[in-house]
């Protein structure tokens, strides 16, 4: 009896282990997946990779008041990339905007809205990143103004304007708006454009998505606010599933600038639930009234 037990107890163990190495296998295609799915979302590609660069090698460049900034390469290259990142290393940069020796990140780095991402969230996107081909290029150097240039500098400014931690869901709204709050907020950081910064840019709070003059690369960012007047107070779901997923805009015009690359890079591959959860968020927003002068065409 033994003498048969014990080569059917080897199988058995065999068996779940190939299960569980099976099962472990899966869970791990399931984060790159999820993690392709909310880099995307999250505009990771953009900032990182320059114009005709290779795929996150770096070297884009995001000019400021303070001076022009370059994304880093964080392909998983071990020298010039992130390649010996722990996990640990990954979710301090995003939560916390520190590096893995201790230096402030600056906020060009959206780590502001990315804080309010899970933990399982970001750790999805590195295992997605970790699959993409290291690429050995340095790092620009940021091109910054004194006293920018200086990193510790940027603790008074994280005092003041810095609230780390994940985003809780508000229970006083259905989840439809709690995933569009948690897509708006944190991953695909809609604020970090469409809200006024005051002079030491940090984001005006009272005036979320008022949109702004001074957006990115000279652009000017249109209030996105429900308001009827100044905002998208007339904007139907449709109009937002339309603009979203192509760009379009009720009155039959595509969208320019950077926000064509928001939504071709990112609003575009979302799920349409996805989609009709950012809507249902923004068309809840207070309404501001704040009127911003059309770039003309
Ligand atoms: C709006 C532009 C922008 C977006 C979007 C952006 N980043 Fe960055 N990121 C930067 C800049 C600029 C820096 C450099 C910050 C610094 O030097 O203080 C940076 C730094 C980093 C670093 C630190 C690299 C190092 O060598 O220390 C990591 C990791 C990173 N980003 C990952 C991401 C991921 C993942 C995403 C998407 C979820 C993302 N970034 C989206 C601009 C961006
Ligand atoms: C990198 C900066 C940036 C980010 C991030 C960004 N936007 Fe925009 N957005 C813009 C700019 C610039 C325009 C104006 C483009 C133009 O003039 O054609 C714009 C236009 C729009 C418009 C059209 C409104 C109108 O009245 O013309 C909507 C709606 C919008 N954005 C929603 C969003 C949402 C939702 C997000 C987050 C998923 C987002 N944006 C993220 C910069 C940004």
């Amino acid at each position: 009896m033994t003498f048969r037990l014990v080569p059917f107890l080897i199988f058995l163990a065999l068996a779940s282990a190939a299960l569980a190495s099976t099962r472990a296998a899966h869970a791990q295609e399931d984060a790159v997946e999820r993690g392709r799915y909310l880099f995307a979302a999250a505009g990771c590609q953009g900032c990182h990779t320059a114009k005709g660069g290779e795929l996150l090698a770096g070297g884009r460049a995001l000019k400021t008041p303070f001076g022009t900034f370059y994304g880093p390469n964080i392909t998983p290259d071990p020298k010039h990339g992130i390649g010996r990142w722990s996990d640990e290393d990954f979710l301090r940069a995003l939560h916390e905007g520190v590096s893995p020796d201790g230096d402030f990140y600056y906020p060009a780095f959206p780590y502001v809205s990315f804080t309010g991402m899970t933990d399982e969230d970001i750790l999805a996107i590195k295992a997605y990143i970790f699959t993409l081909p290291p690429v050995a290029e340095r790092s620009r150097n940021h091109d910054l103004d004194f006293p920018y240039n200086i990193r510790v500098a940027l603790a008074p400014w994280r005092w003041r304007y810095f609230e780390p931690g994940p985003l809780k869901p508000d229970p006083g709204h259905d989840e439809a708006w709690n995933r569009g709050a948690y897509l708006v907020q944190a991953v695909a950081h809609c604020a970090e454009c469409h809200t006024p910064r005051d002079s030491l840019g940090g984001l005006d709070k009272d005036m979320a998505f008022a949109g702004t003059t001074d957006g990115p690369e000279g652009s000017i960012v249109p209030n996105i606010t429900p308001n009827v007047e100044t905002g998208l107070g007339d904007w139907s779901a449709g109009d937002f599933d339309f603009f979203l997923s192509l760009g379009m805009m009720p009155d039959g015009d595509v969208v320019g600038d950077v926000m064509y690359e928001v939504i071709q890079n990112g609003t575009s591959k979302l799920t349409p639930a996805d989609r009709e959860a950012i809507a249902a968020y923004l068309r809840a927003l207070p309404p501001i009234l704040h009127a911003i002068e059309r770039k003309k065409p």
